[in-house]
């Protein structure tokens, strides 16, 4: 269950705080715990749940300047935040800048700071993965939804399935060859009815190479075009107590900071921090009060009322560990499997959902 949250600043009384402290409740810190930066918009795929289709050419596009990225990282990295992860609603390896400003991050940050990216693999190139690996990046997530020809491309829309898959084995090889033990890799999916059939051949492909997979709910994203898919599973309910909000801060590409990782259209900026501090606007009277509204259940006409999210849990597919493995210094047995690669049979029966893009 998602902690819940009180403003300091609306519980003056430190006897108040307290009962609150006792119930679970925590006061909204004053500094975000994981902060997102785009350091270049847009995206080369159309997933099929995904809004960026659907505002890559309605909303201006850039990169951050590296000054303004720096200055960012440079105040971030005073605080004891939990993750900086230098993407947000783009593919962050369509930036060839990504691995010099991980390596940025990587020389600045505190010990207890990781770092994150996702990406959909398409730059994943060998150059790009040594140069990766060689940033001291911590978590790469790499998005491949499904294992079958079929479903992935249904899922991914414009993706080649071949190339892809090659991508990622070829770094996944990589990584082995460069014993880069730092950079935990873990493939991530959406679980949708699009891939819901092949469950078990999508964890016995990866774990057979040692890789963790996470498969996280289908969210609506707050977005009319998610709405209309149908390809949960089962039923949407309203995203009540996020705690995103509370914890999360999201730059944009020119330094705004927006709500959440779900407003591709920008509807609620709650400020710049170009010429201003993080801090300043984490803490100003925008963001404080949307805040004051959420935890009211004040939502109406706002990007939250419409967020909805499947009634389920993320939920992971970890390889098993060998003991022989461990004290070989090779903790999973590394058996690739072929991909499947003929339709399942629920597929053969059921058409696949058609990517209107
Ligand atoms: C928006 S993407 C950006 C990074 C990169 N392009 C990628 O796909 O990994 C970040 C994450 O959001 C996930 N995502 C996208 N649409 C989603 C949805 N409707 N529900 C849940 N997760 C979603 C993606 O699968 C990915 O793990
Ligand atoms: S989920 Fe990632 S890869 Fe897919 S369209 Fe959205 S941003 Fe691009």
């Amino acid at each position: 269950m998602s902690t819940r949250y009180f403003l300091d600043i609306d519980s003056p009384g430190s006897f108040d705080r307290l009962k609150k402290r006792w119930h679970g409740e925590r006061p909204v810190p004053l500094f975000p715990q994981t902060v997102q930066i785009q350091t270049i918009s847009g995206c080369n795929a159309r997933c099929q749940f995904c809004p960026n289709g659907h505002t890559i050419n309605r909303l201006p596009m850039g990169s951050m300047d590296e000054d303004i990225f720096r200055k960012i990282v440079d105040e971030v990295v005073q605080h004891p935040v939990r993750r900086i992860s230098p993407y947000l609603m783009n593919e962050p390896l369509a930036d060839p800048r990504l691995p010099d400003l991980i390596r940025y991050i990587t020389d600045h940050k505190q010990s207890a700071t990781s770092t994150t990216i996702s990406t959909n693999a398409t730059y994943l190139t060998d150059d790009m993965g040594e140069r990766l690996i060689e940033s001291g990046l911590d978590n790469l997530l790499i998005s491949f939804h499904g294992i079958r020809k079929e479903t992935y491309e249904a899922s991914m829309g414009n993706l080649d399935w071949e190339t892809h898959l090659n991508k990622v084995n070829r770094f996944i090889e990589l990584t082995r060859r460069r014993k880069a033990k730092k950079l935990k890799v873990t493939v991530t999916m959406v679980h949708t009815s699009t891939i819901d059939g092949e469950l078990d051949e999508i964890r016995d492909y990866w774990n057979a190479q040692g890789i963790t997979v996470r498969i996280h709910t289908l969210e609506n994203r707050s977005h009319p075009y998610v709405n209309g898919k149908s390809i949960n599973i089962k039923p949407m309910k309203p995203y009540s107590n996020c705690d995103r909000l509370m914890g999360q801060a999201y730059i944009l590409w020119n330094g705004d900071a927006v709500l959440c990782c779900v407003d591709w259209e920008r509807t609620t900026i709650l400020g710049n921090v170009v010429k201003e501090s993080l801090e300043n606007v984490w803490q100003n009277e925008a963001y404080t009060q949307y805040r004051r509204n959420y935890l009211a259940g004040k939502v109406s006409g706002t990007l939250c009322e419409g967020c909805k999210v499947q009634e389920e849990s993320d939920f992971k597919f970890k390889p098993s560990l060998s003991i022989l493995g461990l004290l070989s210094g090779q903790p999973y047995p590394y058996e690739p499997i072929p991909p499947p690669s003929s339709p399942p049979l629920e597929l053969a029966k059921k058409p696949l959902p058609v990517i209107t893009d």
